[in-house]
């Protein structure tokens, strides 16, 4: 990669609803089963948020945690980048209220919408602003709250998805490049099979016609999307691998996407990685969106299965369509836990 200025990952930070919602309670709402879901998609439970939560809330809890692990002054940050397909509102973004609640107050602020994939748009975005020499410290917030968009009568969606946020700390650092590629696509000819109709400005005024906006509930195309995010998901590590001059057999572990297990497992087979390789939490908090990236991490980090220095192959896939890939190298330690111990 050309840039003039490497990227180094100084901190991750994650944040959920406290909200518990399992398979057992789903049995309670729609035709479906604990089995069926368990066996289709490995999810078991998923976080929701209780009305007076947000995504601003989600988010600047988020950045806060990653701002600690770091143990950085939130004023040295330049930038602030969220992804998310579901802001608090059109405007004013969500990044500006996490500028504002976390202190950063020099940093400039704007959000960035790529579906799951917007938090590998994002770091790709923010990796050119330091490599451009423009800005020395970018935070980065994957946030989504698909609960306020789902059906909770459709079992072919509302089994799915959870609500969460994570957050990634990047810094300049001089001969040091520890986003070593980053990879991206779009493909709008599938704009179809995954959407929220009636969400934006392509419906006519509320106030004049009727309430087109109650049916504002996520549509997808399960098998085409799992088609879709199969071959995806091994297309992005092998062009992100390519492009950082490593070999596949050189990343340490797989960070994709958390939206349903089998994909998981069946990108990573072809990839030809073991399953001691695969980051996932999908069970425990269902399909986060554009958080499901850095949440996954920011656990496996946690629990000790990423241990630095770790080569990762971060990937993402989903509405636009969108997919891409971030091949990082996490040497960043947990200075929460070092000033405990
Ligand atoms: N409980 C019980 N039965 C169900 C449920 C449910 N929740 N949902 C569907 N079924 C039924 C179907 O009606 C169908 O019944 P039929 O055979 O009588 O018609 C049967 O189960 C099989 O349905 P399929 O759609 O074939 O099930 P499949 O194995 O393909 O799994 C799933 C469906 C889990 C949705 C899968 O296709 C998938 O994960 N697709 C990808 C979805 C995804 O990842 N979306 C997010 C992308 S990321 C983003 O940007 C938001």
């Amino acid at each position: 990669m050309n840039l003039a200025v490497g990227a180094k990952l100084l901190g991750v930070g994650a944040a959920v609803p406290a909200n518990v919602v399992t398979n057992a309670d789903l049995e309670r709402l729609v035709d479906t089963s604990d089995e069926w879901i368990t066996t289709r998609t490995g999810i078991r439970a998923r976080r929701i948020v209780t009305e007076n939560e947000s995504a601003s809330g989600l988010a600047i809890e988020a950045a806060r945690d990653a701002i600690a692990y770091a143990d950085m002054d939130p004023s040295i940050i330049d930038l602030i980048i969220v992804a998310t397909s579901t802001p608090d509102n059109l405007y004013p973004s969500t990044a500006c209220m996490v500028q504002a609640a976390v202190g950063a107050s020099r940093a400039a602020a704007f959000d960035l919408e790529a579906a799951c994939t917007g938090i590998i748009y994002a770091l790709a975005v923010g990796q050119q602003f330091i490599g451009s020499g423009t800005f020395n410290t970018v935070l980065i917030v994957g946030v989504d709250i698909h609960s306020r968009f789902l059906n909770w009568e459709d079992r072919n969606t509302c089994i799915l998805f959870g609500d969460g946020a994570g957050a990634f700390i990047l810094q300049a650092a001089e001969g040091d490049n520890e986003i070593l590629a980053t990879y991206l696509r779009a493909d709008g000819a599938g704009a179809h099979l995954l959407w929220i109709p009636n969400s934006g400005t392509a419906y006519p005024h509320a106030g004049t016609t009727p309430p087109k906006a109650m049916h504002r509930f996520l549509q997808m195309n399960g098998r085409a999307i799992y088609e879709f995010a199969v071959n995806a998901v091994p297309e992005a590590v092998r062009a992100a691998c390519a492009k950082a001059g490593i070999r596949v057999e050189e990343v340490d572990f797989l960070v994709p996407h958390q939206a349903n297990h089998r994909i998981i497992k069946a990108a990573a087979e072809r990839l030809g990685m073991r399953p001691e390789q695969i980051v996932s939490n999908v069970d425990e908090y269902g399909n986060t969106s554009a958080a499901s990236i850095p949440l996954a991490l920011y656990d496996a980090l946690k629990r000790g299965q990423v241990m630095p220095p770790a080569t990762c192959a971060l990937v993402g896939f989903g509405g636009g369509l969108t997919w891409g890939s971030a091949i990082i190298r996490w040497t960043a330690p947990d200075r929460r836990d070092l000033s405990a111990s």
